[in-house]
C-alpha cells in the first residue's frame, strides 16, 4: 500500500450553516511526527481532525494527503480514527469489534489479537463493550484505531476515561506509532501527555490557526 508522506491543509474553511468552524486553516503534517491540537472548546480542533479524517468536506480550500492527491474515497483506508462516539459496537464483545474492523481493511484474526495485545485488553476482551468501564472501553476504541496501521492516525481526546497506566500506554503507543512512520495528530486538554509526547502543537481559536 502507499505511504503517506505528509498530509497538507491549505486555506481550509468549513462552514456550518453561519458557524465557521474553521477558517483559511493552513498547516502540514509530517511522516514521523505527532501533532497536538490545543484551543478551547468549539475552536475547531474536531473539525480539523474531521478534515484530515476524510469524514468532514472543506467549504473551500483543500485537503491533500500526499502522495494520494485530495480523493477522500482514496485517502480513507490509510486513516485511523478515535472519536468522540469511540466508534465501536457496544453489543458486540471488544475482541469482535477488533476482529470486524480488521475485516474491513481485509485482514484477518491475527492483526486483531495482535491490536488487542498492543492495548492490553486481555481477558476483558470477551466481554460485551457495554459492560466496559469508560477507560476499557477507549482502550477498544484505541486497538480499533490501529487494527490497520494507518499512515493517518488521528486520536480525539484519546486519554479520556484513561487511568496513568492507559495514559502511559498511549504514550508508547503513539511513540511506536511515530516510529513506524505514521502521522499522528491528536487533542487533548491534558498537559501532561502533551509533554511527554513531545508533540509540535497547534493552536486553534475560535476557527483560526493562532499558534504553532
Ligand atoms: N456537525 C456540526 N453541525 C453544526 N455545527 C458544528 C458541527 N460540528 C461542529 N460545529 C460547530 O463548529 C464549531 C467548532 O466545533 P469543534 O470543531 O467541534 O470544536 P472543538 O473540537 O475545538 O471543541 C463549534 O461552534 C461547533 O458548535
Ligand atoms: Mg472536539
Amino acid at each position: 500500500m502507499t505511504t503517506l508522506t505528509h498530509v497538507e491543509l491549505a486555506r481550509a474553511t468549513r462552514l456550518y450553516g453561519s458557524t465557521l468552524a474553521l477558517r483559511d486553516a493552513s498547516a502540514s503534517f509530517a511522516a514521523g511526527s505527532v501533532t497536538v491540537l490545543e484551543g478551547p472548546n468549539g475552536s475547531g480542533k474536531s473539525t480539523m481532525l474531521g478534515l484530515l479524517s476524510t469524514s468532514v468536506k472543506p467549504t473551500s480550500g483543500s485537503v491533500v494527503w500526499h502522495p494520494l492527491g485530495d480523493d477522500r474515497a482514496a485517502a480513507r483506508r490509510h486513516v485511523g480514527w478515535l472519536g468522540h462516539d469511540a466508534g465501536v459496537y457496544p453489543d458486540l464483545s471488544g475482541d469482535e469489534n477488533l476482529r470486524w474492523a480488521a475485516a474491513l481493511y481485509g485482514l484477518g484474526d491475527d492483526a486483531a489479537r495482535r491490536s488487542a495485545a498492543r492495548v492490553g485488553l486481555g481477558k476483558i476482551g470477551a466481554r460485551a463493550v457495554r459492560t466496559m468501564s469508560r477507560g476499557q472501553r477507549q482502550r477498544v476504541a484505541l486497538a480499533r484505531a490501529l487494527v490497520h496501521a494507518p499512515g493517518l492516525l488521528l486520536l480525539d481526546e484519546p486519554s479520556t476515561g484513561l487511568d496513568r497506566a492507559g495514559t502511559s500506554l498511549l504514550v508508547s503507543l503513539v511513540a511506536e506509532e511515530v516510529a513506524r512512520g505514521a502521522i499522528v495528530v491528536l487533542v487533548t486538554h491534558d498537559a501532561h501527555l502533551r509533554d511527554e509526547l513531545g508533540a509540535r502543537r497547534l493552536r486553534l481559536d475560535r476557527g483560526r490557526i493562532v499558534g504553532a
